[in-house]
């Protein structure tokens, strides 16, 4: 097994019959689905219901028959289980280079517990030392808010194109910007207060304050760090 397979092993235990996922999206959270759908084949969980935070995800949810809902008709979700682009000590996350930041946000502040799973190449002492900051803006004047980020301090925007040169399009007909910090992100709280004010961004990759536990897998095992008070 891998890293983010080991990882993603390790979560399963959080999962019971009965329960109310939030399905994440990503490499790693592919694993942990295909696991989950594996052991529903098998009759070992049974009654789960998943939601799913992306398109993608949902497609590999209805492959393995993983029966899906809505927050509307299961607005309380008991666990949701995702990957991260990076998580610093405090278990604050930069999220959303798969894309599917805004449903993530969504669907995971409806979570009674929010486990993320990751390889260790993901921790880092400050948010953005290593990956761009992802955000999710309205096409409406793009170029305007890429202007704006683009003021922000120790900021480098850009709008986040296909290899054809157009504009990634997210599940719900948004663009991203990648926001670079050469210094990293110096106070992750400031800056998501500044980006959740600004008309035209949509939503940030900052998942601050969410994570109640992160597994981690490296090359020496797995290790658990939790924010339970
Ligand atoms: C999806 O939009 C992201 O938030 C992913 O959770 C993140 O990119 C981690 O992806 P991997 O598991 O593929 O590294």
């Amino acid at each position: 097994m891998n890293p983010k397979q080991t990882a993603a092993a390790r979560a399963l235990e959080y999962v019971e019959s009965g329960m109310r996922l939030g399905l994440g999206t990503g490499s790693t959270t592919a694993y942990f689905i295909d696991l989950l759908g594996k052991k529903l084949q098998r009759g070992e969980l049974s009654d789960i219901v998943g939601v799913a935070t992306s398109e993608r995800t949902a497609e590999q949810a209805r492959r393995l028959k993983i029966p899906l809902t809505t927050l509307s008709r299961s607005p309380r979700l008991d666990l949701a289980v995702d990957g991260a682009d990076e998580v610093d000590p405090q278990l604050n996350l930069i999220k959303g280079l798969g894309r599917a930041l805004l449903r993530e946000k969504i669907i995971e502040v409806h979570a009674e517990r929010f486990v993320v799973i990751v390889d260790e190449s993901k921790l880092v002492s400050k948010l953005g030392e290593h990956v761009p900051l992802p955000v999710e803006i309205i096409p409406f004047e793009a170029a305007a808010h890429v202007v704006w980020l683009n003021t922000l301090s120790g900021c480098r925007a850009e709008l986040w194109l296909e290899d054809d040169a157009s504009p990634i399009i997210t599940d719900n007909g948004n663009y991203l910007v990648r926001c670079y910090f050469e210094q990293a992100i110096g106070n992750p709280q400031t800056l998501a207060r500044a980006l959740s004010e600004r008309p035209g961004i949509v939503e940030h990759g900052l998942f601050l304050s969410m994570a109640n536990a992160v597994v981690i897998a490296g090359e020496k095992g797995v290790r658990v760090i939790t924010n339970d008070q």
